[in-house]
């Protein structure tokens, strides 16, 4: 496949507004990747995708899939990313966008239309024959965008949660650790996945 960082920019335009510049993530956009997403996925706003969201996702993603990690510039600035996957299943190839956001100064210049268009162009390239993405029902202007470029056949899923320390055997479990984590003087290091 064409996994080239050729720039992919459009003509200047004759009113002299500034065009858009889709390439590769490189190295020295995680950080500005991960800040923009931080901004984006707040947790009054996407509670869901504020609690997946952090830096290694962005990391992970560069790692695994850096032809599938695009960024929109335009005159230099970061307007935007899209980070997404390849699942091969049986005999199928399924395209994941995992991640998508512009900008606030950017949105509605369909910048996001133009990261969609790119991975979807390189996705094809791999095989892909069905995509497929996720966001919260209440997100208004990514499910919009999304049914716009043509995604539906929505099916609904739902998150669940438990206070473990409401728990009638689960609080007695978290109490019992402590203890005997204060008992040896040690403090168990949190584990990351
Ligand atoms: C969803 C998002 C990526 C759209 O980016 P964008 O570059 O502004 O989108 P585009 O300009 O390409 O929009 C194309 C179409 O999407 C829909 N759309 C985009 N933003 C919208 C909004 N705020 N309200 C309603 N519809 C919207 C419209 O149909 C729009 O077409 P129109 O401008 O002719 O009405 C952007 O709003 C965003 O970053 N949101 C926060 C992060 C997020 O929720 N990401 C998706 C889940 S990972």
């Amino acid at each position: 496949m064409n996994s080239s960082s050729e720039p992919e920019t459009e003509p200047p335009t004759a009113n002299g507004s500034s065009s858009v510049f889709i390439r590769e993530m490189g190295v020295d956009d995680i950080a500005p990747v991960y800040h923009l997403g931080e901004s984006l996925f707040t947790s009054d706003l996407y509670p869901y995708l504020y609690r997946i969201w952090d830096e290694w996702e962005v990391i992970g993603l560069y790692n695994t899939d850096a032809e599938f990690c695009l960024v929109a510039e335009v005159d230099g600035q970061l307007a935007g990313f899209v980070l997404g996957t390849i699942i091969s299943k049986a005999s199928w190839v399924y395209g994941y966008i995992i991640w998508l956001g512009v900008s606030p100064a950017f949105q509605r210049r369909r910048i996001a239309d133009k990261l969609v268009d790119k991975l979807v162009e390189r996705m094809v390239e791999e095989g892909a024959r069905i995509m497929y993405v996720d966001t919260d029902p209440a997100n208004l202007p990514a499910m919009k965008f999304f049914n716009r470029k043509g995604f539906g056949n929505a099916r609904k899923h739902v998150f669940l949660s438990m206070n473990l320390t409401k728990h009638e055997y689960y609080g007695r479990l978290i109490a019992y650790e402590r203890d005997k984590s204060e008992r040896e003087g040690t403090r168990r290091p949190r584990r990351r996945q």
